[in-house]
Formats: structure tokens, sequence, C-alpha cells
């Protein structure tokens, strides 16, 4: 009988194109298709669904959200393998994932370990420096090769979930193999079922709606970025490690220390093409006001609000190179990316 390969995410930006780079992999795909992929997905009838069902012929969609809590805890009980792409942040159901693969550790006692690889991000890295300038001496780049959770204030973003991942990784009763990484912000048009990154997503809707280009703090800080088919390329490698069980180590950091993104320059780009769309009235950069930045708490000072610089020193040991990053930058990928976006944005309001 086939294992089970839970994913929750397939969907998403990172998580279909994950499907698209392990097809192009024939290690990998052979590995994966022996697996019975199960899939949540909030509803089976919809355009994302059946563009899953076609990109992986076979899967079985579970109908869900991140809140069925007993869905969740019984399908990662039957699975051996579950990749989380959906929501770096709820707990609810990182706690269920990590029961359900514990209980299943129980049922086999002697069988291998089940194996989760959870997405997480940089914002774990944050200097909280509250978009203000930091001297070039004291800016730090973090390598995976030395990355310790302990190392970052509790209040970092990902630190709680991570934390909670640790503990089950660490765990000698009903052990479990856990894996988490880290991409920087992604960037470029995906080639999944969710083409559109999570920046022009967010930032487009929110300077639209707030009518300011906006940052946290004055907008000095900056971000690592890497672009989606690297991320692609980047799950497929660990996934590899980890299923020829090659992988000993459990974090890794997925971005590209090239050219991290200055918040500044990121909302001037963004509004100045908005605002040759009429979407936004004034092009101009300004610190956001607290009416907008309370709505994301401390959590959204970490991570739009800092500097986050990582080094994906273990990925490049293992002969990954982010070779699209280096072909498309983030600045010449960027406007495409808006267009794209706000296209689908106007589309939508007609
Ligand atoms: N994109 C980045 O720059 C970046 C960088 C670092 C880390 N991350 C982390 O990586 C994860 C995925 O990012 P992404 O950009 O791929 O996000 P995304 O495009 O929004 O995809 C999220 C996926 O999760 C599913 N999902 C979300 N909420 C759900 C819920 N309540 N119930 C069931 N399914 C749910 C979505 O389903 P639908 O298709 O139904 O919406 C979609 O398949 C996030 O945790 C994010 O924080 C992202």
């Amino acid at each position: 009988m086939s294992s089970q390969f839970f994913f929750l995410g397939a969907t998403g930006y990172i998580g279909s194109q994950f499907l698209e780079s392990a097809k192009r992999d024939a290690a990998l795909y052979a590995i994966l298709k022996e697996f019975n992929l199960v899939a949540l997905v909030r509803d089976p009838e919809s355009a994302k669904s059946k563009q899953l069902q076609e990109v992986w012929p076979g899967v079985v969609l579970v109908k869900g959200t991140l809140d069925d809590l007993s869905l969740i805890e019984e399908q990662a009980r039957n699975s051996a393998l579950i990749f989380n792409a959906a929501n770096a942040d709820h707990e609810p159901s990182i706690k269920a994932i990590i029961t359900g693969l514990q209980k299943r550790s129980a049922d086999h006692p002697s069988g291998p370990k089940p194996l989760y690889i959870h997405t997480s991000g940089l914002g774990i890295l944050s200097d909280n420096s509250r978009g203000e300038k930091v001297p070039t001496e004291r800016l730090v780049y973090h390598s995976d090769t030395t990355f310790k959770l302990e190392d970052f204030p509790p209040t970092n973003p990902h630190h709680s979930p991570d934390s909670i991942i640790h503990a089950a990784r660490v765990q000698k009763e009903n052990p479990i193999r856990a894996i988490s990484v880290y991409p920087g912000a992604v960037y470029g048009l995906g080639e999944g079922i969710t083409p559109d990154a999570l920046l022009p997503r967010l930032f487009v809707s929110l300077y639209v709606q707030t009518g300011v280009a906006g940052t946290w703090g004055p907008g000095h800080n900056a971000l690592s970025v890497i672009h989606i088919k690297d991320v692609g390329t980047a799950f497929v490698k660990i996934f590899k490690l980890a299923l020829e069980g090659k992988a000993q180590d459990v974090y890794f950091i997925a971005d590209d220390k090239a050219e991290p993104v200055v918040a500044k320059p990121f909302a001037e780009e963004i509004g100045k093409i908005l605002h040759a769309h009429d979407l936004l009235k004034d092009p101009e950069h300004k610190p956001f006001p607290e009416a907008v930045t309370n709505n994301f708490g401390e959590i959204g000072w970490g991570a739009f609000g800092g500097n986050l610089r990582g080094i994906p020193d273990r990925l490049k040991a293992e002969g990954w190179e982010p070779t699209e990053t280096a072909k498309l930058s983030f600045w010449d990928s960027l406007p495409l990316e808006v267009e794209h976006f706000v296209a689908t944005y106007k589309a939508s309001r007609t």
C-alpha cells in the first residue's frame, strides 16, 4: 500500500510552484509518485482545485480549512510525509499536524519517522530596526549553518510556531522528523496555480485601501529576496535530501544574499505604478500611520520594519544556486508583477 503525502497549501504561490518544480525533477517526481497525494482545499469545486487535479492527476482533495483541526490531525496520522505551505503562523493547525504525526509514530514504533516539511519565513531574523537606518557594520547576515531559534527574540515573526515544531523535533518519545525552511521575500511570476507573489498582492491592496504608499517607519530596512522558481528548486533539493535520508540538517534558509530590497524604494516603485493606473492619488512614499501598522501588531513591525538577511549556506553546500534570481532581478521583475496583479485586481472589480 502506498504511503500518504498530505499537502497543505498546494494551490498557493509557493505550494503550486513546488509541484511544477518537482514534476521537472525526474528523481523526485518518481519518489513522490509512489505516495498518495492528499491535498487540503477549501473548496474542491473551485477553479484552483480543478487546476490542481490537472497538475497532479490522482490527487485526493480533502475539503477543509486550517481550522478543521481533527481532520488535519487525522490526515497527519495517516501520513508518512507532510508539506505545509499554507500559513507559517497558524499555530492550531501546526499543533494538529504534529499531534497526528506523533500518533503515527506511536502507532508504528519500529517504522520510519514521519517527516514534516514546514514553510516558515525570514521574519524570524528581524533586527526590529523599525525602519530606521542601521550602520552597515551592525547589519548582520545570518547563515542557516549557525541558526538557532533561541538567538532571536520570542516576539519575532514565526518564533512561536517554530518553537512548537522544534520541541517536537527534539522530543524522544514518538519521534518525528521536522525540517523548517525560511524563504526570503519571494518574487517573480510563478509557474503554478497562483502566479502572483505575496508582496504585490499584499501591498497593492494595502496601498489602494489606505491611499498611502507606506512603509513601517521610514523604510530604510531591507529584506533578502528570492525568485519563486529558485524557491521551487530549493524545496526540490530539500525534499530529495530528506526523502533519501541525507538531510540531517533541520533548518534551511532559501534566499539570495545578492541584493536585499530596501522598503522605501519598494513603496515608491509600487506607488508610481498605482498612481499611473489612477489607483493611488498621492504616489509619494510615507511612513504608514499607526492606524495601519496597529492592524499588523508587533509581528508587522518585525516582518516589514526590520532587516531580514539570510545566507543559504546549507543549500549552497548541496549544489543549489539561485539561478533565476541572478537572471531576473527583483527590481526588473517588480513592475511586471505589479502590472499583472493590477490587471487581476481591476478585472475583479468590474
Ligand atoms: N510568498 C513569500 O514571499 C513568502 C516568504 C516566506 C514565507 N512565506 C510563507 O509561506 C507560506 C505560503 O506562502 P504563499 O506566498 O505561497 O501563500 P499563498 O499564495 O497565499 O498560498 C497559501 C496556500 O494556503 C492555502 N490556505 C491559506 N489559508 C488557508 C486556510 N485557512 N484553510 C485552508 N487552506 C488555506 C491557500 O488556499 P487557497 O488557494 O484556497 O487560497 C493556498 O493554497 C505562508 O505561510 C507564508 O507566510 C511566504
